[in-house]
């Protein structure tokens, strides 16, 4: 049977691939899915209703394809990418478009573009973001690397991504792997606001001895005001749920640890190559390391137990103080974010555009938040914004919440409860806005142990002392 040339192909029928291809092919393009596993390729068959086709070889797909062929790999990040990649490449014909729209590390989507270019392909590594949910119905979408390729499926992208007041939440970032980039950061922004809000409930839970429902009930009004995100509403969603195989609720029933898949680790590794501060994001990590070790954990329990810390009552009735401390260290948390991808443009040559990319984050992704409202304007009032807390109504809301957040950790230390992202935020802040800082001591110990030299304040020059040697 003659079929029509579809107009968008993708690669990997997961959840992720086919819930991407409905949602394209919703806007009125025509797609056709290609899976090596026959009952993925018929569960698209399924689940579109019969609209469209999943097929389990490479030439069908191939020659399901108008050309150029506009072809989305939807499929688990690394070696697997490689693969597809090998896999098709032969049957490409210049000017085909590959895009990648899983979580790939950008230095592999700046290898596999070179590789790609070589051959007269092009390639766009695109990140989506948003869940399964969001790809069906309206991810974020990141992409970055050729902008001619970006042109061409810019349609299909636009149609698939979330609308914020009618505008799409997708736009071309930047040269090569930007996308990938842009999508890495994001993730390390999303370990740092998770990991915040896990410290507010152990605080409400552990310090002010809260119920779920109490706990709940801050985190649903607080999604009302100021902090309304995604993040915020699914974590008052998280304590309704019951428990289905007991009493209780289900979250009282999950296992401490938390697992990982990489790019918040991978944020703050090309964060320490380029030199650049994400301590909030970096103790994020940490603390995901830190919960696995739940053996160790329940010993040093034991051995470790410092008896009673409580504090007194009334000093934690602290309910705005909370809300306003997780603003201030959210806030500080997209600033690192932020600070790190303007360096990665300049050092990589991506061309971001920051207001760009708080506007794409502002929906379908994980980290959309009203705030990235106030983001967007800071950059669209100052392109060259050095750090977003020096945006003048930032500015003015750090001066007004930082007492609140020094108020939440000092209680936190006090109870022996680890607030170290609060904390980490607020540090940060604070040597941020140091004009001077004891590095002085730093420099004179390097040059006292190892000759390292050091600068002066009152004239130019490099130094070397012999010190101690009256
Ligand atoms: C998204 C998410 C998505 C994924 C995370 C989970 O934007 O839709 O970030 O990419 O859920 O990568 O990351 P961890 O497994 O590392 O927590």
């Amino acid at each position: 049977m003659e079929h029509e040339q579809c107009e968008f192909g993708m690669v990997g029928l997961g959840v992720m691939g086919s819930n991407f291809l409905m949602n394209v092919a919703d806007s009125g393009f025509t797609a056709v899915g290609y899976d090596k596993d026959p009952k993925k390729a018929q569960a698209l068959n399924d689940a579109s209703g019969g609209k469209i086709d999943g097929v389990t070889t490479i030439d069908e797909f191939l020659s399901r394809l108008a050309t150029p062929r506009k072809i989305m790999m939807l499929v688990p990040a690394g070696s697997i990418v490689d693969a597809v990649i090998d896999e098709l490449m032969p049957h490409l014909e210049p000017g085909d478009i590959l895009i990648d729209g899983g979580n790939s590390y950008f230095k592999d989507t700046d290898r596999r573009t070179e590789k790609l270019e070589k051959e007269n392909l092009r390639y766009i590594g695109i990140g989506v973001s948003g869940g399964e949910e969001g790809a069906r119905h309206g991810p974020s979408l990141m992409p970055g690397g050729s902008k001619e390729a970006y042109e061409i499926v810019r349609p299909m992208m636009e149609a698939a991504a979330a609308k914020v007041n009618g505008e799409p939440c997708v736009t071309y970032l930047g040269s090569k792997s930007a996308g990938h980039f842009v999508k890495m950061v994001h993730n390390g922004i999303e370990y740092g606001i998770m990991q915040l809000t896990a410290e507010v409930y152990d605080f409400m839970k552990r310090g002010m001895k809260l119920s779920n429902d109490d706990i709940q009930r801050l985190f649903a009004e607080w999604n009302e005001g100021e902090l309304q995100s995604f993040l915020i509403e699914i974590t008052a969603n998280i304590f309704k749920q019951p428990d289905d195989k007991g009493d209780g609720l289900l979250v009282d029933k999950i296992l401490d640890k938390a697992k990982q898949k990489g790019t918040g680790k991978w944020t703050s590794q090309v964060a320490m190559d380029l030199g650049i501060p994400i301590p909030t994001i970096d103790v994020s990590v940490t603390m995901r390391f830190l919960s696995a070790l739940k053996e160790e954990r329940v010993e040093a329990c034991k051995d470790l137990d410092l008896g009673d810390l409580d504090v007194a009552e009334d000093r934690l009735n602290t309910e705005k103080e909370l809300e306003h401390a997780l603003y201030f260290a959210i806030a500080i948390t997209y600033a690192q974010g932020l600070a790190l991808l303007e360096a990665a443009s300049e050092e990589f040559d991506y061309g971001l555009n920051l207001e760009d990319v708080a506007r794409i984050w502002r929906g379908g992704c994980i980290i959309r938040a009203t705030f990235l409202e106030n983001i967007m304007q800071a950059y669209r009032n100052r392109p060259d914004l050095p750090n977003l807390i020096l945006d003048e109504s930032l500015a003015k809301i750090m001066k007004e919440r930082h007492a609140a957040t020094r108020k939440v950790v000092q209680l936190g230390v006090e109870q022996g409860i680890p607030v170290p992202a609060m904390a980490s935020s607020l540090t940060y802040f604070d040597a941020y806005r140091s004009q001077r800082l004891p590095s002085n001591l730093t420099q004179a110990q390097r040059d006292y142990f190892g000759a390292h030299t050091y600068e002066r304040t009152d004239e130019p020059g490099i130094f070397h002392t012999e010190w101690n040697q009256s």
